[in-house]
């Protein structure tokens, strides 16, 4: 049986090209994983979106936050769905603006540090993404998640910055107050025990303060597609 089982994952390696992208909230994550759905024609995963649907099932259930069971248990039993519009459902119900509100993203990073929970979706990270040609953004996907990824993005910015963008795209006046909830949840991220936010030593890192989004995605399109060209060279 040993022999079968290795068959099956050399298999599923083959079947899937995954761009890790991962870096700390405000690094221009989603809008670049955006551009590159668009040019490259490749299917996303937001896996900040997952957690943070998961986040709003716990925190609608009224458990504590800090029993890692129970809320395991809650992540297990809801269904989250992803249309590629950006449309994300909890349960059949569209929490698309729900998830980004203040009561899930004061919670999320608790809720995304339990190993139980991480577990599940880790799991299911890879379910969603056994065949085709993914982006997938977060924390933890080039270290933990896809650690074979075809290529793999570490994407930072100066905090400021990030502050900036974020409040931009939030429609928030007050950016100070959006840097400190940043440097939260940085510090949290990072220092968790499990899966904690860090660079992969194979990733290739865009510092991106001075740089624009399109140029950036300028040059992880150009990337993506030097290693899909050795991969098809290697197999051919
Ligand atoms: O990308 P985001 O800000 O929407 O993510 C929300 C939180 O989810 C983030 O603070 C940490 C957590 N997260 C994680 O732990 N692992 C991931 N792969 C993605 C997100």
């Amino acid at each position: 049986m040993p022999s079968l089982l290795r068959c099956s994952v050399t298999m599923s390696e083959t079947l899937v090209s995954v761009l890790a992208i991962d870096g700390p909230v405000g690094a221009g994550k989603s809008t670049i994983a955006g551009q590159l759905v668009d040019r490259l024609g490749i299917t996303r995963l937001d896996t900040g979106a997952l957690y943070r649907a998961v986040t709003l099932a716990v925190f609608r259930e009224g458990v504590d936050p800090a029993d890692a069971e129970i809320c395991a248990k809650i992540v297990q039993q809801s269904q989250v769905e992803f249309d590629q519009d950006g449309t994300v459902r909890l349960n059949g119900e569209d929490v698309t603006r729900e998830i980004r509100g203040a009561d899930v993203t004061c919670l999320v990073s608790q809720i995304s540090a339990h190993r139980e929970v991480r577990q599940v979706l880790v799991h299911l990270q890879r379910r969603i993404a056994s065949s085709g040609e993914w982006v997938v953004e977060g924390r933890d996907i080039g270290t933990v998640v896809f650690p074979d990824a075809l290529l793999k993005v570490y994407l930072t910015a100066d905090i400021a910055e990030r502050a900036r963008r974020r409040a931009e795209q939030d429609s928030v006046t007050e950016q100070s107050l959006v840097e400190s909830e940043i440097r939260r949840r940085d510090i949290s991220d990072s220092t968790r025990i499990v899966s904690p936010l860090r660079q992969a030593e194979d990733a290739v890192v865009f510092e991106s303060t001075f740089l624009s989004i399109d140029e950036v995605t300028d040059r992880i399109t150009r990337l993506w597609k030097e290693r899909c060209e050795q991969k098809d060279g290697g197999e051919g």
